[in-house]
């Protein structure tokens, strides 16, 4: 693989630790030696339950969440290590599109001054270059440039989605993060999006981070895919290889459990208890929910271990796994 563009050794993260004069609430570990390299110019896929720790990944790479240990590396530099406005600045190559497209919009603000504000922070003050920035920033979304006057109430989902995207364009990124892009649009407004950022992808060289919860999409749109689960990767590999020869049993009963796009619904739910980052299992983490489970599972944490070239697995018997070709998203 060539130099990554953004890059996390060992990547730690702690959320909620307070100490207190008599109490100290203890930290949980959202993120737990995490490692993960994103190529340039591809699109690289994040999956895994509610709760397993994405947003908290991506709160880190972008400097919103100082890492407990771990490096970030990004463009050759290592980034990590500094205090949260320091660490933005300097990642400031890396945007965020977030999970909740209209909580990332003032409310009282229309649409154009929400726009206009965020270039002011990055140095672009003059009222016209603004103006001309947004106009050709709403285009290239896809929007009129009267969108500019509108309420973020006044919006759909998919114009919010539309807006949300101008509004890091306008900063130039070079590596976006998306999360849950396509989360609760219809399929017509979902394809929309996704063709949208196919093409911004190619129009500005952009690099993304594709958070999402819906396998089907990430199987199409992403070139390689790491499972999350438990703050830690799982598995990781190309998307082709991933969705066909899926190793791990948690991407197994992953894939097994979502939707199908031959018309069933929804596949046999995920076995046992959603995990809790308060009650980590020793060894395997996903031991207690694991159908392959052996005496050493409980006792010994999977080390990750390539399966293939480009293809990294944590499970003690991911040898054992059936390779029957799967076409399950
Ligand atoms: N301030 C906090 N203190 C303690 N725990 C927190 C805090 N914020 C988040 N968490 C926990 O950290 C875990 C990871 O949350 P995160 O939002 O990163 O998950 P996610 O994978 O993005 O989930 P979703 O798919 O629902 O968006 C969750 O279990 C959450 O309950
Ligand atoms: S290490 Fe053991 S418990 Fe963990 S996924 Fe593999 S077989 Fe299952
Ligand atoms: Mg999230």
């Amino acid at each position: 693989m060539p130099e990554p563009i953004l890059a996390a050794r060992g990547l730690v993260v702690e959320l909620g630790g307070r100490r207190g004069l008599f109490r100290r609430a203890p930290a949980v570990r959202a993120v737990d030696g995490v490692d993960l390299a994103v190529a340039s110019g591809e699109t690289f896929g994040i999956v895994g339950e509610s709760g397993c720790g994405k947003t908290t990944l991506a709160r880190a790479l972008l400097g919103l969440q100082r890492e407990a240990a771990g490096e970030i590396v990004l463009e050759g530099r290592t980034v990590s290590g500094h205090h949260p406005l320091a660490a933005r600045r300097m990642r400031a190559a890396v945007q965020y599109v977030h999970q909740d497209p209209g909580a990332a919009l003032d409310p009282w603000w229309r649409v154009g001054r929400t726009l206009a504000e965020g270039l002011a922070i990055h140095g672009v003050t003059d009222r016209a270059e603004q103006e001309a920035r947004i106009a050709e920033t709403l285009a290239a979304v896809g929007l009129d440039a009267a969108m500019a006057q509108r309420y973020p109430h006044e919006l759909s989902g998919g114009q919010q989605r539309r807006i949300g995207l101008a509004r890091i364009l306008l900063l130039r990124p070079k590596v976006v993060i998306l999360d849950e892009p396509t989360a609760g649009l219809d399929l017509s407004v979902q394809a929309a999006v996704l063709r949208l950022l196919r093409e911004l992808r190619a129009r500005f060289g952009l690099t993304y981070v594709f958070i999402s919860h819906d396998l089907s999409v990430v199987r199409r749109v992403c070139d390689r895919v790491a499972v999350m689960y438990l703050g830690r990767i799982v598995e990781e590999g190309s998307a082709a290889t991933l969705f066909r020869e899926p190793r791990h049993p948690y991407t197994r009963a992953l894939l097994a459990a979502a939707p199908h796009l031959d018309g069933r619904d929804t596949g046999p739910s995920l076995p046992g208890d959603p995990p809790s980052l308060r009650a980590v299992p020793h060894g395997c983490r996903f031991h207690p929910r694991c159908s392959m489970a052996i005496p050493l599972c409980a006792a010994q944490d999977p080390a990750p271990e390539p399966a293939a070239p480009g293809h990294t697995v944590a499970c003690h018997r991911w040898r054992d796994a059936p390779t029957e070709h799967r076409d399950a998203a």
